[in-house]
């Protein structure tokens, strides 16, 4: 903790101040670990409004994060959108570098901030710019349809983007009967049970949704009578197939939301089920979940002191936003909605990675 932080203090004022707060986030907070929390809490949000900065937070921060200092929370797809409409001088991503860039993207001329440069995700690092363009040559000709999870460089060599929201649509609107989607390849499989076009995948995987077992999840159902599944598209089709509903992390939230099922388990990172919680106490969360590091590199303190010091600042090369951005925005502009993953049917995929793409004509090294 920088100097900054250990002078904070809990004084009646900011007692006073963050009690609204304290009562949202009462169940996973304990009182006694709150005169640690709140003077964070309360130097966070004054230095929001000194410096004109947003926290954009990803639903997989946890609850002090997502219910004390955000401003805005969502899933990827929401949170690009927020970063290309928000007014504020300065971004402060509460998420994972890949939406830190992609905040870049949808506003180059804002300061954006990561307080932390431990949030990767092994989806964005399983792939290199490098690997598209092999990948393209190929395939000359097919679409490049890039899932968010990537880093600028994959985003500027790829056609258009999706996230786990409108990946289906996205896939379709290319309006061809094949197309390449990196590169998560269980999201790759889940989208090809859905559709008639031919998908080519690319071999990554999510390391917090690749760990769940359909085997784990009909225990689960065994032992909890009623229980109501729901599942992110980055888990195996297997996965999938024992679950209820599956769609990105903010349509979950809204299925809880909307259906208020008595008894609910999200097959995802572990926050989720914590932030959701918090808003819906009639429902029961069973709560067989996988945390992801990354995520949890963010903390309030980096949160605190990234605004302090102005850290960590994310750049992009000036030719890399102009192709990634395109990518971005193509996105955006079809404004497509999400579907239901759960009804698929298991597809064939073709699943490349380096060793698979060789030596490629008139590629060197
Ligand atoms: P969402 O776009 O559904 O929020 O997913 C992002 C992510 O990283 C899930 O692991
Ligand atoms: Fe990446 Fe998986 Fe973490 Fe999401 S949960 S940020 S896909 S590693």
């Amino acid at each position: 903790m920088s100097d900054a932080c250990e002078m904070l203090e809990y004084t009646p004022d900011v007692a006073r101040k963050t009690a609204d707060l304290q009562e949202r986030v009462k169940d996973f907070i304990p009182p006694v670990e709150w005169p640690v929390v709140a003077p964070l809490i309360h130097a966070i949000n004054e230095l929001k409004k000194a410096k004109d900065a947003v926290i954009l937070a990803h639903n997989y921060q946890t609850p002090d994060i997502y219910h004390c200092v955000a401003d805005f929370v969502g899933d990827s797809l929401q949170l690009a959108i927020q970063a290309g409409k928000t007014d504020a001088d300065i971004i402060v991503q509460a998420g994972v570098h890949f939406m830190a860039e992609t905040s870049k993207l949808m506003s180059p001329d804002k300061t954006v901030l990561i307080p932390s440069l431990e949030a990767g995700c092994s989806l964005a690092s399983s792939i290199t710019g490098e690997d598209v363009r092999l990948i393209k040559q190929k395939y000359p000709g097919v679409p490049v349809v890039t899932y968010v999870n990537t880093s600028a460089d994959v985003k500027a060599e790829s056609d258009i983007c999706c996230t786990s929201a409108n990946a289906v649509n996205v896939v379709e609107a290319m309006g061809g009967d094949r197309v390449i989607l990196l590169p998560d390849q269980y999201l790759a499989k889940n989208v090809a049970a859905l559709t008639d076009v031919e998908v080519i995948a690319w071999a990554g995987l999510c390391e917090v949704h690749e760990r769940f077992t359909s085997e784990e999840i009909r225990r689960y159902r065994e032992s909890t009578p009623g229980l109501v599944v729901l599942a992110h598209p980055e888990c195996s089709p297997d996965v999938l197939a024992e679950a209820d509903y599956a769609g990105s992390t903010s349509s979950m939230i809204g299925y809880v939301k909307g259906k208020r099922p008595a008894r609910v388990l999200m097959v995802t990172e572990c926050s989720m089920s914590d932030n959701v919680a918090a808003e819906t106490p009639d429902v029961e969360f069973i709560r067989p979940c996988n945390m992801c590091p990354h995520m949890k590199s963010i903390t309030l303190q980096n949160i605190l002191e990234s605004l302090q010091e102005m850290r960590y600042e994310v750049t992009i090369p000036d030719d890399v936003v102009v192709a990634a951005r395109r990518s971005v925005q193509r996105m955006v502009d079809l404004g497509a909605e999400g579907r239901d993953f759960a009804d698929g049917v298991e597809a064939l995929v073709t699943v490349e990675d380096r060793a698979s793409l060789g030596p490629v004509a008139g590629v060197s090294g």
